[in-house]
């Protein structure tokens, strides 16, 4: 999957040259351009699972991509549980894949 649909010679629109960023998920390295959501570079990338679910670890991706569900948390740059659908991606950034257990109970 390429981070543009469209080649950019095709469009109609004629918008300006695109910029590139290049983030890493998990590690690997993944290029998007600039203006796109963290969400959109890491689909782009081929990864459909952003973070798995605490107590039966299933896989959760973006859903609504408004900001709403919250299924698309992942680490950003040391910060945890950033939506990545409400944030654009910025070249360099480190992104790290969310998969967190239940907590023990032992709140002592
Ligand atoms: S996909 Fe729903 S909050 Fe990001």
């Amino acid at each position: 999957m390429t981070a543009r649909l469209l080649p950019f010679l095709d469009d109609s629109i004629k918008p300006a040259p695109p910029t590139l960023v290049t983030i890493t998920v998990d590690g690997i390295p993944t290029s998007g351009v600039a203006g796109q959501s963290l969400a959109g570079v890491i689909l782009a990338g081929g990864t459909l699972g952003f973070r798995r679910t605490s107590a039966l670890g299933r896989p959760r991706g973006v859903f609504c991509g408004i900001g709403v569900c919250f299924d698309c948390l992942v680490e950003v740059n040391g910060l945890r549980d950033v939506r990545a659908c409400q944030r654009r991606a910025s070249d360099g950034d480190v992104v790290t894949l969310q998969h967190d257990g239940l907590p023990s109970g032992d709140a002592t």
